[in-house]
């Protein structure tokens, strides 16, 4: 079984680490999930989902009936169902979540063994922090021990346009070993639905982290592979 640190942040696009957990949970994978406080805010505002950090449930952040987020809450992106009722509960991964203060957790620590982490969405504030090395959350901690140990270390950055401040970080990231997924989907899939372009950078972070999905054809897959040439 794979393990994998999931981090979400304040940038605009909850919704893609709201999927991401979902397709980790249906791979099967033990998730170890940490939210920042102001994630809670964009929650709140993009999807009118109330998170409450201090006493949350990870859980509650699984479609029902699996958990108690509606699908009718995001209707309009069009997911294809990844967590159906024909799943056994006991396929589904294990999921634990700690505060974001919480420095005693198992993943501010390197010797706490992972399969990798992302970061998705990843704000430039969390960027520049790890960027600098600053830990001074739990999401910067538990990302400078992945790029010490030489883990897998994925950031899903969500801003436009971007500053110079915020290139050289991520120039400095990628240096360090992270690698840098922004969240823009791409087209040559003919996408159906908001669904469908929120896969294809989910598809894109799973296969960093080499985690089986069904997210979508691949590019050889898709019917009309080499059209566009
Ligand atoms: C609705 C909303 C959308 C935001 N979108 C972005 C964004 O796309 N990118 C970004 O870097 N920050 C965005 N922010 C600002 C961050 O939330 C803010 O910089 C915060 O300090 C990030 O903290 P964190 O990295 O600990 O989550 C947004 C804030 C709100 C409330």
């Amino acid at each position: 079984m794979r393990r994998i640190v999931l981090a979400i942040t304040g940038a605009s696009g909850a919704v893609y680490g709201l999927r991401l957990l979902e397709t980790l949970a249906a791979a099967g994978v033990e998730i170890h999930l940490t939210i920042s406080p102001a994630a809670q805010q964009v929650f709140y505002h993009e999807m009118g989902i109330e998170l409450s950090l201090d006493h949350f449930d990870p859980r509650s952040l699984l479609p029902e009936p699996w958990g108690t987020w509606k699908k009718a809450t995001l209707s309009h992106y069009q997911f294809r169902p990844l967590l159906d009722d024909s799943i056994q509960p006991a396929s589904i991964g294990q999921l634990f979540y700690y505060p974001v203060r919480d420095y005693s957790a198992g993943i501010a620590s390197g010797s706490f063994l992972t399969d990798g982490m992302a970061i998705c969405p990843c704000s430039m504030g969390t960027l520049a922090s790890i960027s600098h090395g600053l830990s001074s959350n739990l999401i910067h901690r538990a990302a400078d021990v992945h790029l010490k140990e030489r883990r897998k270390l994925v950031l899903v950055p969500r801003e436009t346009p971007l500053s110079s401040i915020a290139l050289g970080n991520m120039q400095r990231l990628s240096e360090a070993g992270a690698v840098i997924l922004p969240a823009m989907p791409g087209y040559y899939h003919q996408p159906q639905s908001l669904g469908d372009l929120v896969d294809f950078v989910v598809a894109r972070v799973c296969d960093q982290l080499a985690v089986p999905h069904k997210l979508g054809r691949r590019w050889s897959e898709t019917p009309s592979a080499g059209e566009f040439e």
